[in-house]
């Protein structure tokens, strides 16, 4: 199936980014390498670009996109979580901007197999990374009453979390769930027939919700912020697109805390705990798409772009 995908917040992202033609960009999540084909065309031969996704889908396709960069690009497949480990791996300490587009891309979305969809019946999978044995379906039928209560109210934000986990451990108790049919069958029964059709498919949020859970998305993100903002150079940058406000409030806790660390109490004239600033928060409010975006893709509706920039 071909790679399609459009990025959201491009050209915000690339003017943000500041790009210095010489420097080392590593982008963190390259899905298609769409961002990471206008970071390319700004970079000089001296210029670098290390690109790392989990999936081994987004990596092919990316191959496929940047071939014409072969000199000045490495394609990594891991998690940006690691992302020190692996750039200490190609001898690189420092670099000059990251990006990070979270979530998943419409290519994973629109591939039925990949289990993310619900809008076709498939295997409940949910992988992004599909080196990793445990998949949606063990969730959906291993997690406790409670566990899948939380997930679908944190990570879905779905008002009927509750009857929804309730008739979750109901079905699985007389046959185990297989399929995204399946599963959404079950949310429809939950969610009272009014509900049904308003604010988009009922199974929709539950299924960002066992998503969010299944690839760690916001550990990964809280546990990898700091070490990401170590990584730049001066004046570097690290701009972040994000689609839950979850994902942003971790975003704009992070930044804040890198810029302004100090725990002293409020009270005392003086800081005494020795923290240092590592930079300045650049998006005071976040950067959202604009109206004409808005209409020509629909998946850039909850995007919002925050960017920090290294001071040493
Ligand atoms: C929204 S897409 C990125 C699209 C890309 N910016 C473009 O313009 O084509 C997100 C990609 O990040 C990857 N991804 C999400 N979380 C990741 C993580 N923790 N580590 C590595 N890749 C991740 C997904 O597999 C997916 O391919």
């Amino acid at each position: 199936m071909e790679f399609k995908h459009k990025s959201v917040l491009l050209e915000e992202t690339i003017e943000a980014l500041n790009i210095k033609p010489d420097g080392i960009y590593v982008d963190g999540t390259l899905g298609g390498g769409g961002h990471a084909y206008e970071i390319c065309k700004r970079l000089s031969d001296k210029g670098r670009l290390i690109g790392i996704d989990q999936d081994e889908d987004a990596i092919e396709a990316a191959r496929l996109r940047l071939g014409e960069f072969n000199d000045k690009v490495t394609i990594i497949r891991s998690n940006y979580c690691d992302m020190k480990k692996e750039l200490a791996n190609i001898q690189i300490t420092s670099v000059d901007g990251i990006i990070l587009d979270l979530g998943v891309s419409s290519y994973q979305l629109d591939t039925a197999d990949r289990g993310f969809t619900y809008r076709e019946d498939a295997p409940l999978d949910m992988r992004m990374d599909r080196r990793q044995s445990m998949t949606a379906k063990d969730i959906v039928n291993e997690y406790s009453e409670h566990d899948l209560y939380r997930i679908i109210r944190d990570y879905g934000e779905d008002k009927f979390a509750k009857n929804i986990a309730k008739h979750i451990v109901s079905a699985r108790n007389v046959k185990a769930l297989e399929t995204t049919g399946e599963l959404i069958n079950v949310i429809k029964a939950a969610i009272p027939m009014k509900f049904r059709a308003v604010g988009g498919h009922p199974a929709k949020k539950t299924f960002q919700a066992i998503r969010i859970e299944l690839n760690r998305e916001l550990e990964v993100l809280r546990d990898s912020l700091d070490d990401m903002i170590e990584l730049l150079n001066d004046e570097g940058r690290i701009c972040i697109i994000t689609f839950h406000s979850l994902e942003d409030r971790i975003v704009k806790t992070i930044f804040k805390k890198n810029e302004d660390p100090c725990t002293c109490p409020r009270e005392f004239p003086i800081c005494v705990c020795g923290k240092k600033s590592k930079g300045k928060v650049i998006t005071r409010k976040p950067i959202i798409p604009g109206e004409q975006e808005l209409e020509e893709n629909k998946r850039a509706k909850s995007s919002k772009l925050r960017v920090f920039e290294r001071r040493l």
